[in-house]
């Protein structure tokens, strides 16, 4: 058969890289497969490689400015991907999406106020809310064999209370894909109630088929009450480039937003992280397509060895994301125990459910951006726990 790109094996230890080099600091062990933390182990694209490599050439490293080639590459992407129509001064370039979190929390609250969030979700959503001293409102997904629902009734009078509402989507880690329906009525009840929204949509470009991403800002006249993250971290390998953007077509809540990030000095961007997202967008698009399939082979794989392997454990559907949820409450066993035998029987580094919240305790989060022998041997290893804890 013939072998796919992302079936290359890269060495990735003493690169400084932290999925790999801070093995030993945090799991104890550096002897683990990493299916933690959320990048892959691909190569970029060809494409990037030599935008970076050309940028190289040029013997100078100073500030950056953005230019039009960086507005237009993300409006021609949100365009022919997500059919949403964006207006260059509508973007304001960022270092991440976790620092706009807490830029938007800062700019758009006081101390004191409520912010909501679903839970469980990605933990830098807890932390902008706490570190800033506002007042973390959550309102629980509902977990039904797996499959994550909005708790409408919750969800509306815990927004009645809240100054800004963090909102992921896709959703890491329970893989949901909002259908229209729902982010409609999301939509609805934070206009209904002024709360405005961040959207952080870094896992758009993720999505399997028969789900599409659907940008919130994109419906109705939500654009008017959304600060939507973007990036092309995930989707692209380039976590590391440390650059994204955030879209505002509200100019007050722009101006907010703006304030801060230029006060900070976060507005200039990395040179090489411009070069990557201009060379990701713009030529990237079959490399990401090829990707996607890979990624969906993987996805269908793990769906399937779950079920067959791994009877008492619950997998979420994988909707988008490279990320798989995994619900090990069925074996009974303590957090910490569960962790430790991950890591001492298994020699695996998953990220562990409590890192989204309380209601992530019992679960594991499985980064599948892998090569397929790498997931297969992780997996197998889970089958050989779950004789043990089965
Ligand atoms: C929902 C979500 N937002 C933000 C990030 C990270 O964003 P950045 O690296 O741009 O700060 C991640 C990374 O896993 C994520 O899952």
């Amino acid at each position: 058969m013939k072998q796919s790109r992302f079936d290359e094996i890269i060495d990735r230890r003493n690169s400084g890289c932290y999925k790999y080099d801070a093995l030993k600091m945090l799991f104890g062990k550096s002897e683990l497969i990493p299916l933690w933390v959320a990048d892959m182990d691909f190569s970029v694209s060809d494409e990037i490689i030599s935008a970076l490599s050309n940028r190289i050439k040029h013997p100078v490293f100073g500030y950056n400015l953005h230019l039009n080639d960086f507005y237009e590459a993300i409006i021609s992407w949100q365009q022919r991907r997500f059919d949403w129509a964006v207006r260059k001064d509508w973007i304001i370039a960022v270092p991440g999406l976790v620092p706009a979190l807490s830029l938007a929390v800062l700019s758009l609250t006081e101390q004191g106020d409520g912010v909501l969030i679903q839970t469980p979700v990605y933990r830098p959503f807890y932390d902008a809310v706490i570190d800033h001293k506002r007042k973390l409102i959550t309102s629980p997904l509902v977990n039904s064999n797996g499959v994550y629902n909005i708790d409408w009734q919750d969800f509306e009078e815990k927004l009645k209370k809240a100054k800004l509402f963090i909102f992921c989507s896709p959703h890491n880690p329970v893989c949901r894909v909002w259908t229209q329906d729902e982010l409609t009525k999301i939509g609805n009840l934070c206009a209904k109630y002024k709360v405005p929204i961040f959207s952080d949509e870094i896992h758009a470009d993720i999505v399997y088929p028969g789900y599409r991403h659907i940008p919130l800002a994109s419906l109705k006249d939500f654009s008017n009450i959304c600060i939507t993250g973007v990036s092309p971290s995930k989707s692209f390998n380039i976590a590391g480039l440390a650059t994204a953007v955030v879209i505002v077509s509200n100019a007050e809540i722009r101006n907010k937003f703006n304030e801060l990030n230029t006060k900070l000095h976060l507005y200039m961007g990395n040179t090489f992280g411009i070069r990557a997202l201009i060379a990701a967008y713009n030529e990237s698009e079959g490399w990401l397509e090829e990707l996607l399939c890979y990624l969906n082979k993987s996805r269908i794989y793990i769906t399937e060895f779950v079920h067959n392997e791994l009877s008492k454990v619950i997998l979420s559907p994988i909707e988008g994301t490279f990320l798989a949820w995994l619900d090990f409450r069925n074996w009974d066993l303590p957090d910490a125990e569960l962790q430790e035998i991950m890591i001492n029987k298994a020699g695996l580094a998953l990220e562990p459910g409590t890192e989204f919240g309380k209601d992530g305790e019992g679960f594991m989060r499985l980064n599948f951006g892998c090569p397929q022998s790498i997931l297969k041997l992780a997996l197998k290893r889970l089958q050989i726990l779950a004789k043990e804890y089965e």
